[in-house]
């Protein structure tokens, strides 16, 4: 399923233009990162590609559908969506049934619902708090009971805002390894990450914004080796890219294997 963002504009009622005239295509399978300072635009332009905002200007193409021609709930089956604040998602009394919601809703029978919670469930090392109450979680699980929520809905695209925040390293690997089953299933991934060192990990292409526009918009070895352009948006390169360029080595390595070739190529070994 691919998205087509075409010239996009959006201001909010009696507010600023939060985004001014974003286009981007992402295709069927992609996992892309958006990165850029608070007040950039990113959870703006996210929400339209479920249709929760409509563009005051331009248009939004979600698999042959204009995003202003269907409801935010026929958009579900199609986009699914993490919310930044777990708490905004909250509807349910029971850890189980709050992942089993978005797929009833959906129209999957009882029996398949409780299997795609239960599936979800387990992906994000939940199973055991299926009958816990939302809000006796502590705040990092009640974000990964959300993620499981989108998840059991498999929805061809997933869109995460601001996934690992709050989590420690274990949450994040968790998070990391939801990510790569997605990208295998050929799903398409869209982050919002503040977290550099993760999209490197993950993501083939990044989005940089700032005021309400794209930056840059490449495969993240180009654009997270561009220190200048990072720095207009608040935003610093990859550890290891940073060390690869203090160090004066080609290229911009991503991974370790990449910065120990890179390495190796300075030097002339292999
Ligand atoms: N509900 C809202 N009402 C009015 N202005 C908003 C609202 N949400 C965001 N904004 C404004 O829109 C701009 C972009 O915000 P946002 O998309 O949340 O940026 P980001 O996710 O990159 O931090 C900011 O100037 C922000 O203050
Ligand atoms: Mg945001």
């Amino acid at each position: 399923m691919n998205l087509s963002v075409e010239n996009i504009s959006f201001t909010y009622p009696g507010g600023a233009e939060a985004l001014r005239g974003v286009t981007l295509d992402i295709a069927s399978g992609e996992a892309v990162a958006i990165v850029g300072e608070n007040g950039a635009g990113k959870t703006t332009l996210v929400k339209h590609l479920n249709g929760l905002l409509k563009p005051t200007r331009g248009r939004v193409i979600v698999g042959e559908w204009d995003t202003r021609e269907h409801t935010v709930a026929k958009m579900a089956a199609r986009v699914g969506f993490v919310f930044q604040n777990p708490d905004d998602q909250i509807i349910e009394r029971t850890v189980g049934d709050e992942v089993a919601f978005g797929p009833r809703q959906l129209g999957q029978s009882a029996p398949d619902a409780l299997a795609n919670a239960t599936a979800a469930l387990e992906m994000v090392e939940l199973a055991a708090e299926s009958g816990t109450h939302p809000y006796d979680l502590t705040a990092p699980q009640r974000k990964l009971m959300t993620l499981a929520s989108v998840l059991a809905m498999r929805t061809p695209v997933v869109i995460f805002d601001e996934p690992t925040m709050g989590q420690d390293a274990r949450g994040v690997a968790l998070i990391g390894n939801i990510i790569e089953t997605l990208k295998s299933e050929d799903r398409t991934v869209i982050i919002i990450t503040h977290d550099i060192d993760f999209c490197a990990d993950h993501f083939e292409r990044v989005v940089a914004m700032a005021d309400g526009r794209v930056l840059a918009d490449g495969p993240a070895a180009d654009v997270l080796a561009q220190a200048d352009l990072l720095a207009t948006t608040n935003v610093e390169p990859p550890q290891l890219i940073r060390l690869a360029q203090a160090l004066g080595l080609p290229g911009a390595p991503l991974s370790t294997d990449g910065f120990i070739a890179s390495l190796r190529r300075r030097d002339g070994t292999r």
